[in-house]
């Protein structure tokens, strides 16, 4: 098949573009749209409340897609969740429980080390999930059930609408796990599924944000080193944030848990470290606006990317605010994806890289 850039110079910007459209399709199988409940596009061959624990593995950005989930499958279904990148889990001789669920996440279907702990935990008797793109694909088939993203074919190598499809499922799949274990009641059920119902609308205001982050990106790309912040579930997507900037710019940059700074990272911050401090305005903002203090006392360059209530409350004046609409900081790193995702793509325009084609890198590493 023939898949066309559109009015877009890359395949990078025109699927980040596509993200409102891609997760309002991947929510359809995941949320019954009339009677605003949760529903999945599967019978499940076992009972949700049976389980012991969701064990999941996957690379790279699905990697990180699968460590949010953690946060959602651990608070809203109580659910136990372990997680590790593919190629240690294979390797580390897990023991597995009895009615384990083990979860695999991958655009492709077809990552070597994501199938390979597959087939581990199909030795060791658990039951089978994955949540992929490619529905014919290995993984797809050798799995129980299949929970899939709509995300259609992605073709820049830094995977962008796959990832926020990737979230958008595992939330659903949370919502459903929680209501079958009986760890959410009917209403909050509701209210967590309008939540989800409203994630595109909230994705295609976050995109009207180009041009600032443009301005943005002019500034980092003269950076040698980045470093992205995030607690709770804005942590895992500072991972991504690293992950994608590096990827296309050839820019140094590294993810970290905001409380971690002073293990290490606040070492490195001077007048030339931008630190991009992913903190929507949740229960944890607070701790992450004292993070923000430490970096701003030693004269490092924050960029902060919040809602309008975190601008008021951050106590530091950042170089630049990224100003997000209100939502429930649950899912946010839903939307939150999308600057990110434009900070990258921007800063390795503007320095002239190769955004779909980055050296070194493959869309599927099909072999270890
Ligand atoms: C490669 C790609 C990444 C992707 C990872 C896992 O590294 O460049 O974008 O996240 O593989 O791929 P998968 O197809 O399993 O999601």
């Amino acid at each position: 098949f023939l898949v066309e850039k559109g009015n877009h110079h890359h395949f990078m910007a025109k699927e980040i573009y596509e993200q409102p459209e891609v997760v309002g399709h991947t929510l359809t199988h995941y949320v019954d749209m009339a009677n605003g409940v949760a529903r999945l596009p599967f019978e499940t061959p076992f009972d949700w409340k049976d389980l012991s624990r969701l064990s999941v593995s996957a690379c790279g950005t699905a990697y990180y897609a699968g460590l949010t989930a953690k946060y959602w499958f651990e608070k809203l279904a109580r659910l136990p969740v372990e997680i590790d990148v593919a190629s240690e889990f294979r390797y580390r001789e897990a023991p597995l429980p009895a009615n384990g669920l083990a979860l695999f996440v991958s655009q492709s279907g077809e990552t070597a080390d994501t199938l390979a702990c597959l087939r581990y935990a199909r030795q060791e008797g658990q039951h089978i999930m994955s949540v992929v793109n490619v529905p014919t694909s290995t993984i797809a088939r050798e799995s129980d059930v299949v929970a899939p993203t709509l995300a259609g074919p992605e073709i820049g190598v830094a995977s962008t609408k796959a990832f926020t499809c990737q979230l958008t499922a595992l939330a659903g799949l949370a919502i459903a796990a929680a209501r079958a274990r009986g760890t959410l009641t009917a209403e909050q059920e509701a209210a967590y599924v309008q939540e989800l119902i409203a994630l595109p609308g909230l994705m295609a205001q976050a995109l009207t944000l180009e041009s600032e982050i443009e301005k943005l990106a002019r500034k980092l790309s003269r950076a040698r080193d980045v470093l992205y912040l995030g607690r709770g579930t804005a942590f895992p997507l500072a991972l991504e944030g690293a992950l994608k900037l590096k990827e296309i710019s050839y820019i140094h940059a590294e993810g970290y848990p905001a409380g971690e700074l002073k293990h290490g990272p606040i070492a490195l911050i001077d007048e030339d470290m931008p630190v991009i401090v992913i903190a929507p305005h949740d229960a944890l903002f607070e701790k992450t606006a004292s993070n923000m203090q430490e970096v701003a006392a030693r004269g490092g360059r924050i960029i902060l990317i919040t809602d309008a209530k975190g601008a008021a409350e951050a106590g530091v004046v950042p170089e630049a605010t990224i100003i997000m609409p209100e939502m429930d900081p649950l899912f946010a790193p839903i939307v939150y994806a999308v600057p990110i995702q434009m900070i990258a793509y921007q800063t390795a325009v503007f320095m002239g890289k190769d955004v779909d084609q980055p050296r070194n890198l493959a869309k599927s590493v099909t072999v270890e």
